[in-house]
């Protein structure tokens, strides 16, 4: 908000990281199509924390593969971080995924037989940088994430908290302009889902991390900054969140 703030009294214009014009996306399915996004638009500035919201179908999922650039829109518009999304060929595609996207799951997906600096230092095997290099950057994104003393642990030899941390990792070594979480706290108990999010408020908070998360979880929205809520394809609502909760607040008895 500063930013935008100070941006507007220089005169300079502010360019928005991600801006999505009228986005469909139509899977064809024998005689039929299914519409999963149906003229979807919305701006997200750099270092905003957004959840998106939405029933099970809605296209919560379409929608962040196309903003990571895993997919692309049938029709409709992207501009990532100024440039046009669907002027890039395959190579651009591919630099702009390993440079500009960190993404996290529900389950994880690490490797299970090496080890949570290896799974880290993944992302860096193609970037030409040496091995030392390597390490010293995961290490310090292990550090970041809290895991500083678990680094030579398998996935199996950590907890489910402790695993996502290590995804959070891998996704943030290679210094990403956007973090993709879709349904990060998914597969976790409600006080490890507490953690994640207070990882996630740290990393907006302290690097100006932009963080993009779905979830089907209304209380787990309420700690981002702002809420767009998706259905059948359409978004139905897209409000700040002027007050978010702090990770680590007992959810209301009502919500269990
Ligand atoms: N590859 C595909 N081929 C055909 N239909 C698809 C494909 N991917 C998604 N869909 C359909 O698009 C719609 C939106 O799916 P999407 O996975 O985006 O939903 P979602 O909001 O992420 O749901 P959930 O909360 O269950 O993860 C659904 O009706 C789904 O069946
Ligand atoms: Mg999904």
């Amino acid at each position: 908000m500063a930013e935008a703030v100070s941006a507007a009294r220089s005169g300079v214009p502010k360019m928005s990281m991600i801006v999505i014009e009228e986005l469909t996306k139509v899977f064809p399915m024998g005689e039929n199509e299914i519409r999963a996004l149906n003229g979807v638009s919305f701006s997200i500035e750099k270092g905003e924390m957004v959840s998106i919201m939405g029933p099970s179908g809605s296209g919560k999922t379409t929608l962040m593969s196309i903003v990571g650039c895993l997919d692309v829109p049938s029709s409709g518009t992207y501009v990532l971080d100024g440039s046009p999304v669907e002027k890039m060929n395959d190579t651009q595609l591919a630099d702009v995924r390993n440079r500009k996207i960190g993404f996290v799951f529900q389950q994880f997906n690490l490797l299970s037989r090496t080890s949570a600096l290896e799974n880290v230092m993944l992302p860096l095997t193609y970037t030409g940088l040496s091995a030392r290099v390597c390490r010293e950057k995961a290490l310090r994104v292990l550090e970041l994430v809290g895991l500083k003393e678990r680094v030579k642990h398998h996935p199996a030899e950590l907890s489910g908290g402790q695993q996502q941390r290590v995804a959070i990792a891998r996704a943030l070594v290679n210094d990403p302009a956007i973090l993709i979480a879709d349904e990060p706290t998914g597969a976790l108990d409600s006080k490890t889902g507490a953690e994640i999010m207070d990882l996630f408020q740290s990393l907006h908070r302290d690097i100006g991390q932009t963080v993009i998360m779905v979830t089907h979880d209304s209380f787990i929205a309420r700690h981002t900054n702002r809420v767009i809520r998706l259905a059948d394809g359409i978004i139905t609502s897209d409000a700040p969140n002027l007050a978010p909760i702090k990770a680590g607040t007992p959810r209301p008895e009502a919500e269990f």
